[in-house]
């Protein structure tokens, strides 16, 4: 007799408290059935308790297991002592906790130190153990061989020298060569240089489906205050005058929210497994000025603007070009800034006990 009972899938998430992880836990949890790991140092990232809207269901070991059916899987670890278990025993959550994963489906790899300008610029070797990370995880994966992998690269990656003051260009895909190398920002930008090189050599040589994205700047409701935009969003919502901007305030970013990032990770994803790295953003240069304008707007104030220069500011802009994703994959970001930076106002409102 044929067995129908069809296994169920299980998906690993990285770095799956942090901002984009958590996004992509409730999301993979809302659209399927399937099961999901997540893993988190919680270095950076909040306990699962305060943002998953579903309950603590029990306990496996130090595997917490969340929601009434029992799919949402939250191991505090650091990724690199998981993925050395998984090297040393492939089927290491089997044989520990009895749970019955043959093949991972879709991984997500977003376990990394990140930190915004304070750190890439502060602590930049620090940030270099980002190498360490990816090493292992790129390893396991050339031995695992999950369905699909994604692979989150950065706008960090691309060459410095095109996005400066009096040479700003809208960064295309293909501003990136392999062959012909530019210098990327400060070690944050070289590891994902590597990762994108490691994860077209894991799918070329390997045969493993991999994705590499290249999100701009990345935003949304439950960002944490060290990232720019809820910071400026905060100290609009409390009136700040004058209001203090990092540098000139001239400096300009690509900003995307965080629903456009995982939609196009998804479409992406169904049509590209070769590693190739594609750019995310809305290709609209918006400066740190323009970001406070807006947000004072909705405030109802017009404060005057302090620029504090001895503050790190990175490169002056970094915004991308969309045509090629556009062409390729048909996807186009669907949340103006104006929708999604209000959408944040509204969230620190509320955060704030001011609603
Ligand atoms: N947010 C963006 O706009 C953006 C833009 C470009 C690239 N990215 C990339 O996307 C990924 C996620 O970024 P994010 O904004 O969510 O950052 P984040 O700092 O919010 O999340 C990273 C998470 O990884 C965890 N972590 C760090 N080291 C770990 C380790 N050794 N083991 C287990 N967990 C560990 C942290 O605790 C944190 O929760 C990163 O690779 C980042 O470089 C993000």
């Amino acid at each position: 007799m044929r067995n129908n009972i069809k296994m169920q899938k299980t998906h690993l998430i990285s770095g799956g408290c942090g901002f984009v992880g958590r996004n992509m836990v409730k999301r993979l949890y809302a659209i399927t059935t399937d099961r999901i790991i997540f893993i988190d140092d919680l270095s950076v990232g909040t306990h699962p308790s305060t943002w998953l809207t579903v309950p603590l269901s029990k306990k496996n070991q130090d595997i917490e297991i969340y929601g009434d059916d029992e799919r949402l899987l939250f191991l505090k670890a650091d990724f690199r002592d998981v993925l050395h278990h998984l090297n040393r025993e492939e089927n290491w959550f089997k044989t520990k906790y009895g749970i019955p994963v043959d093949k991972f489906a879709d991984v997500f790899h977003f376990a990394a130190i990140v930190g915004g300008r304070a750190k890439i610029d502060g602590d930049p070797i620090m940030v270099a153990l980002d190498l360490s990370i990816d090493a292992e995880f790129f390893f396991w994966i050339s031995r695992h061989k999950p369905a699909r992998v994604l692979y989150p690269s950065s706008s960090a990656a691309y060459p410095v020298n095109k996005q400066t003051e009096s040479n700003t260009i809208q960064l295309k895909e293909t501003d990136i060569d392999f062959n012909n190398m530019g210098q990327p920002d400060m070690t944050y930008g070289w590891t994902k240089l590597t990762g994108e090189f490691l994860a077209k050599i894991t799918a070329a040589h390997y045969g493993v489906k991999i994705t590499c994205i290249r999100p701009f700047s990345g935003y949304g409701e439950d960002q944490d205050y060290s990232y720019p935009t809820p910071a400026i969003a905060r100290r609009a919502v409390y009136k700040e005058s004058p209001f203090e901007v990092w540098g000139s305030g001239h400096q300009g970013r690509d900003f995307v929210h965080i629903d456009d990032v995982l939609d196009c990770i998804e479409v992406a994803m169904n049509k590209i497994h070769d590693g190739t790295a594609i750019n995310i953003g809305q290709g609209i240069l918006t400066s740190f000025r323009d970001l406070i304008e807006l947000f004072c707007e909705f405030a109802g104030y017009n404060p005057p603007i302090k620029p504090l220069l001895d503050k790190p500011v990175g490169v002056h802009n970094r915004y991308c070009d969309m045509t090629w994703v556009k062409e390729n994959l048909g996807w186009e970001p669907k949340i103006s800034i104006k929708e999604g930076m209000k959408r944040v106002y509204e969230a620190v409102k509320e955060k704030e006990g001011l609603k």
